[in-house]
């Protein structure tokens, strides 16, 4: 069924374990996310971001989300990633998204708080929650580019501000995490992000998690982040299973049977990603 992020984040909260928003480019990979949760009775987040809906819009991509999440046992929900706009934000939710996130990261801290405490004020009237961000994550997603000189951890204390003077729902923090894959090992602020924890009692969000190795992601599931962002990686697989085909079939000019093999590895890797955000069996 096609429900509210907070629903699904809060309950992961509480029982200690953190869900996966997986981003979708087509609809092969809306379709392997929520036959990938379905085999494993977990909650998902299915979230586009601008860039992806500059190709398709939010009516198509929530007709491609409904479709599935509507004969789905598990809560699916459909997020808004990086709103770029409050424009966005309201045509996300005039679509039926059941979340958004406005990021403001890139802002000063009284400009990011106006623009998220607008944000959220109109959402929650619609009767939907909120991403905020403080703090930056680097790397470049769509045309958003955090150059590693203009990076920031997050300020616990200000996160704290933050939170309370925004009313956001759920916050993304910059603790060394980074858009796409890195180069070499992310070195991941640990000590930032239980701080923070300790301070905001919200769910917290893990951007950039493509390329973090299994082990760091479990542990910040421990500590507070309930959210993990997977872009990148999906990208990759469904390219990689799409190429394969056409490799190994070079006359076959059918897209079911390319696209098909995309979706077959994307599902796979969501599947091994649920495993470790411990998401399994807590439809
Ligand atoms: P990756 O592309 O590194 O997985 O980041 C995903 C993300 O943060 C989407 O908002
Ligand atoms: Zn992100
Ligand atoms: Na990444």
């Amino acid at each position: 069924a096609l429900v509210s992020s907070k629903e699904i984040l809060m309950k992961a909260q509480q029982e200690g374990y953190a869900v996966g928003a997986f981003n979708a480019e087509n609809m092969e990979m809306v379709q392997a996310i929520v036959a990938a949760a379905e085999e494993l009775s977990s909650p998902v987040i299915i979230q586009t971001t601008p860039g992806s809906l500059q190709y398709a819009d939010t009516d198509m991509f929530f007709g491609m989300v409904n479709a599935e999440a509507k004969k789905a046992k598990v809560p699916v929900a459909l997020h808004l990633d990086h709103g770029n706009s409050a424009e966005l934000c309201a045509k996300a939710i005039l679509s039926g998204y059941t979340s958004i996130m406005i990021d403001g990261s890139k802002l000063a801290f009284s400009e990011n708080v106006a623009l998220t405490k607008k944000v959220v004020e109109f959402a929650h009237a619609m009767g939907v929650p909120v991403e905020g961000e403080l703090g930056t994550v680097g790397g470049k997603e769509d045309t958003h580019e955090v150059k590693d000189s203009e990076k920031s951890y997050t300020d616990p204390e200000e996160a704290k501000e933050f939170a309370e003077q925004t009313g956001v729902d759920f916050l993304a923090v910059g603790i060394g995490n980074a858009h796409g894959f890195y180069k070499g090992v992310p070195k991941l602020r640990f000590d930032i992000l239980e701080k923070t924890k300790s301070l905001v009692s919200i769910p917290i969000v893990l951007h950039g998690a493509s390329g973090i190795p299994d082990e760091d992601v479990k542990k910040s599931t421990g500590l507070g982040i309930c959210k993990v962002n997977f872009a990148t990686e999906l990208r990759d697989a469904f390219t990689k299973g799409v190429k394969e085909y056409i490799e190994k079939n070079p006359e076959v000019f059918d897209p079911k049977k390319y696209n098909g093999a995309g979706r077959e590895k994307v599902k796979e890797l969501i599947k091994h990603k649920m495993h470790v955000l411990n998401s399994v069996h807590k439809a």
